[in-house]
C-alpha cells in the first residue's frame, strides 16, 4: 500500500485544554463478519499516544510517535491488529502531552512546554482486507468520543498521577483538530521498548527514609504492584544518587519533578507511568498503603530498540565497571534521540554531545538507522543559510552556531559511513553537511578565519576560570580546528560520492594556513592548553605533530598526570597521544585513579558516565545544583579509545564497514589482557592480547570477505578471514 493515502483519518483531539490530565479516546465499531485477511492500524500523536483494542494492548512500542522535528516530520506506526479483532470492537487511545506538548527546557527558557502543540491531537486509520477482497475503514474523526482517564497527570519531566479508581465518564464527541498530514512519515528510527527490569533493594539511611536501590542508574520508570483500599495513595520520588550522608538527593533534577502518585482502585494493581520516564537508580517511597517489600518493585529499563554490536572487556575490573558504565549511559540517553542527559529538565538532543560519543556509539550498538534519523531531523531544523540548531529537534529560541556542536552535521553522517559503509547516509546529508560549511564561512573573516560568534568553548574543561562552564582554551582556536576538520570530512564525503571538492580542498588548505598562522608561533602554541593541543594534534593542523604531543605530554605529566580538559577536548585526548608514541601516557590517564579521571568516578561508585569530572568529591559532596547530571555519556567517548587502540579494532575509510580494517592493539604492562569485539555485517571481528610467561599473545577473528592488516610491535602482516594468533 503506498504510502500517501495510508492515513485517511482527520487529526481530532478533546476541545477543552486538560493542561497535564490524559483524555482517552474511543470509537466502537462492527466489522461485518466476513473473514478478516489482514487489518492494520496506522497512527501517530502530537503528545503521546497508547492504545488498545477490545482491552488489550496494541503493540509493544512505547513513547510513541517519537521525538521529531514534529512541523516537518512525524512518525506513524503500523500495527497488525488480526489477532485482536472481532465482530464488536472498541478502540481506545489514551493522549499525553509528550514532547509535542509537554514540558521542555529549563525554566529559564522564553517557552518551556507546548513547542509543537497546544493540546495533543490523535489521527488513525485502521484498515481491515476481507479475504473475499473487500474492505472496511475505521479512521479518526468527530463520531470519536473522549473523556478524562484514569490519568490525571502526565509530563515527560515532572511524572504521572494515576486514579485507579476512576472509571471514564462524560464522553463527548472529539473535535476536528486544525493541522496537516504532509508531514506525516512512516516510523523511520528504532522502536522505543522496555528492554529489561532490575529488582530493588531495600537500603537504610540515616534519616529514616524508605529508600528502594535498583544497583544501576538507569533511564525508564518503575513497576509496581499494590494492594490498597480504594483511594489509598502511593507516592514516589526518584534520584540518581545520595548524598554525603548516604540520604536521598535529587536537587539536581532542577525543576524535573519526576514523581509519581498513584491512587488505589481496590484490588490487587500493578502500575508503570504511561508518558513520564525518569532517570533514576533510587526511589523514596514517601508513602505507601500496605507494608513496603522490595519486591514489589522493578525498574523497568526503556530505550530505543538498538543491536548490541560491542563488547570490551579487561583484566581491570575498574575499567570494566568504566565500561559498564558507559553502555548504561548509553542505553539511558538513546531514547528515541541521542540526549545529554535523562533526568533533569533537558534531555535534549544536543548536538556537541552527539558528536562527541558518535565513534563510541557505534562501536557498543548498531547506531546506524537511530543517527539517521535524527540526522533527518537535524537538516530538518537546518536554516537554509546552513545553521545548525544546538539541539535537534530545536526548541531552543537562538542557533548559537557553536563549533565543535554544530560540527555534528558533518562528523556524525561520516562516521556513519565509516562504521557502516553505506554511502546513502553521505548522500542524504550531504548538502547538510556542506551547508554547515558554507555557513561558517560566510561568518568568517575572509571566509576562513572563524572568530565570530558564540561557542561552547572546552564545554566543562577543568581549567575553567572560576564561575565558568568554559575550559580556557581559545574559543577562536578551538572554532578554527573545527572549521578545519570538518571542511576536511567534507571533502572526504564528496569524493566518496565522486564529487569534484577541489573549491573545499583548497579552501581546507587555508583554513589549515590561517591556523597555524593565528595559533601557533615557533612551532607551539601561541595558547597552549590540553585540549588546544589536542586539537591541533588530532586534526592534523600543524607540521610537527610529535613535537605537539611531546608539549601536551610534558604538560599533563605537570600537572601529576592528570587530564583538564572538556567536551572538546577528552574524545581526542588518548587518541592524540597514542598516535603520537605516547600510548603510556595515554594509559597512565585512563588508570589514573586519582581525580580528576574516568577512574575515580568508578571508585565513588558511579555506574553511569558523570557529566562533571568533580559531579561529587570525595567527600561526597556536589559540585552544583544546577548543572550535574550523573548519566551524561560525553566522557564516555573514551570507549572509542578502548576498542579502537587498547583493544585496536579501527575501521578503513577506503573500505568502510569493515571490509578491510586496521588490528593494531597496544598492550600495556599494567594490565594482564584487554579483549574486544564488534558484530559487523560480515561478521564479528575479535581483537585482543594477553600475556602469559613474559610475552604477550595476540589473538584476533577476521570474518568471512573481509581482510585485515594486523599491525603489532613494529611489525605489519595482512591477513584473510580466520583466525590468527601471534606470540612475541
Ligand atoms: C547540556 C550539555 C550541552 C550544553 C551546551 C548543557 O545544559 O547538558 O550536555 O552540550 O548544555 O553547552
Amino acid at each position: 500500500m503506498a504510502n500517501h493515502h495510508i492515513i485517511t483519518g482527520n487529526w481530532i483531539s478533546a476541545e477543552e485544554d486538560y493542561h497535564g490530565a490524559c483524555p482517552v479516546f474511543r470509537k466502537r465499531f462492527t466489522l461485518s463478519g466476513k473473514k478478516v485477511a489482514s487489518a492494520v492500524l496506522y497512527i501517530s500523536a502530537l503528545g503521546l499516544y497508547e492504545a488498545a483494542v477490545n482491552g488489550k494492548r496494541v503493540g509493544d512500542d512505547v513513547f510513541q510517535p517519537g521525538f521529531t522535528v514534529y512541523q516537518k516530520r512525524i512518525q506513524y506506526q503500523q500495527y497488525d491488529l488480526a489477532g485482536l479483532l472481532e465482530t464488536e470492537n472498541e478502540i481506545t487511545v489514551h493522549l499525553g502531552n509528550g514532547w509535542a506538548a509537554g514540558r521542555l527546557g529549563w525554566l529559564k527558557l522564553p517557552k518551556t512546554s507546548r513547542h509543537y502543540a497546544e493540546k495533543p491531537a490523535l489521527i488513525a486509520s485502521l484498515v481491515v482486507e476481507y479475504q473475499d477482497g473487500s474492505t472496511d475503514l475505521v479512521i479518526t474523526d468527530r463520531d470519536w468520543e473522549y473523556a478524562p482517564s484514569k490519568i490525571l497527570f502526565a509530563d515527560l519531566y515532572d511524572g504521572e498521577t494515576y486514579d485507579a479508581g476512576y472509571e471514564a465518564a462524560g464522553w463527548k464527541p472529539a473535535v476536528l483538530f486544525p493541522h496537516g498530514k504532509e508531514m506525516l512519515i512512516p516510523q523511520e528510527g528504532e522502536p522505543i521498548r522496555e528492554q529489561n527490569v532490575l529488582k530493588a533493594k531495600l537500603i537504610s539511611v540515616p534519616n529514616g527514609e524508605t529508600i528502594l536501590d535498583f544497583g544501576q542508574n538507569l533511564t525508564g520508570y518503575v513497576r509496581f504492584r499494590v494492594k490498597g483500599e480504594k483511594g489509598a495513595v502511593c507516592e514516589l520520588s526518584h534520584a540518581e544518587t545520595l548524598d554525603k550522608d548516604g540520604n536521598f538527593y535529587n536537587d539536581n533534577l532542577r525543576s524535573a519533578k519526576a514523581k509519581i502518585k498513584y491512587i488505589c482502585g481496590g484490588g490487587e494493581e500493578v502500575y508503570h507511568p504511561h508518558f513520564s520516564f525518569m532517570g533514576f537508580r533510587y526511589i523514596r517511597v514517601d508513602s505507601w498503603p500496605e507494608e513496603i517489600k522490595a519486591e514489589s518493585f522493578e525498574a523497568v529499563v526503556v530505550h530505543s530498540l538498538l543491536e548490541r554490536t560491542g563488547k570490551f572487556e579487561s583484566s581491570s575490573k575498574k575499567l570494566n565497571q568504566l565500561y559498564s558504565n558507559i553502555i548504561w549511559s548509553q542505553k539511558g540517553n538513546f531514547l528515541d534521540i541521542p540526549t545529554d542527559c535523562p533526568q533533569r529538565d533537558e534531555r535534549l538532543g544536543w548536538t556537541g554531545d552527539a558528536q562527541v560519543f558518535i565513534r563510541a556509539a557505534a562501536y557498543n550498538f548498531n547506531v546506524e538507522r537511530f543517527y539517521r534519523k535524527w540526522l533527518r531531523d537535524l537538516k530538518a531544523d537546518q536554516k537554509p543559510d546552513g545553521q545548525v540548531p544546538d539541539v535537534v529537534p530545536n526548541i531552543l529560541p537562538e542557533y548559537n552556531n557553536s563549533s565543535a556542536w554544530g560540527d555534528a552535521a558533518v562528523i556524525c553522517p561520516w562516521q556513519l559511513y565509516l562504521s557502516y559503509g553505506h554511502k546513502e547516509v553521505l548522500e542524504e546529508q550531504f548538502d547538510s553537511m556542506k551547508g554547515w560549511i558554507d555557513y561558517i564561512r560566510s561568518v568568517s573573516k575572509d571566509g576562513v578565519d572563524w572568530n565570530t560568534g558564540s561557542c561552547y568553548g572546552d564545554w566543562l574543561g577543568l581549567d575553567a576560570p572560576a564561575g565558568s562552564y568554559k575550559g580556557s582554551t581559545d574559543e577562536n582556536l578551538i572554532n578554527e580546528a573545527y572549521f578545519a576538520y570538518s571542511t576536511s570530512l567534507l571533502v572526504k564525503a564528496g569524493k566518496v560520492l565522486e564529487k569534484d571538492m577541489s573549491e573545499y580542498e583548497l579552501l581546507y588548505q587555508k583554513i589549515r594556513d590561517c591556523f597555524q598562522q593565528n595559533y601557533i608561533r615557533d612551532d607551539d602554541l601561541v595558547c597552549p592548553t590540553q585540549t588546544a593541543y589536542v586539537l591541533t594534534i588530532y586534526f592534523g593542523l600543524c607540521n610537527k605533530p610529535l613535537l605537539m604531543a611531546r608539549r601536551l605530554a610534558e604538560m599533563i605529566q605537570a600537572n601529576g598526570n592528570k587530564l583538564q580538559t572538556g567536551f572538546v577536548g577528552t574524545p581526542y585526548l588518548l587518541h592524540a597521544l597514542s598516535d603520537n608514541g605516547y600510548e603510556d601516557l595515554a594509559y597512565t590517564l585512563l588508570l589514573q585513579e586519582e581525580f580528576p579521571s574516568w577512574l575515580y568516578s568508578v571508585n565513588q561508585g558511579a555506574t553511569t558516565i558523570w557529566e562533571h569530572w568533580d559531579g561529587m568529591n570525595d567527600k561526597g559532596e556536589m559540585w552544583s545544583t544546577d548543572m550535574n547530571s550523573f548519566n551524561h555519556y560525553a566522557y564516555g567517548s573514551v570507549a572509542d579509545w578502548m576498542y579502537g587502540v587498547a583493544a585496536g579494532i579501527q575501521p578503513d575509510e577506503e573500505k568502510p564497514g569493515y571490509r578491510h580494517f586496521f588490528l593494531r592493539p597496544m598492550p600495556d604492562k599494567r594490565l594482564g589482557s584487554v579483549q574486544a569485539s564488534l558484530k559487523t555485517k560480515f561478521g564479528t571481528i575479535t581483537s585482543g592480547w594477553y600475556r602469559t610467561n613474559g610475552k604477550t599473545v595476540y589473538a584476533f577473528d577476521v570474518p568471512a570477505n573481509t581482510t585485515a592488516t594486523v599491525m603489532i610491535e613494529g611489525q605489519t602482516i595482512e591477513v584473510s578471514s580466520g583466525h590468527h594468533e601471534y606470540k612475541l
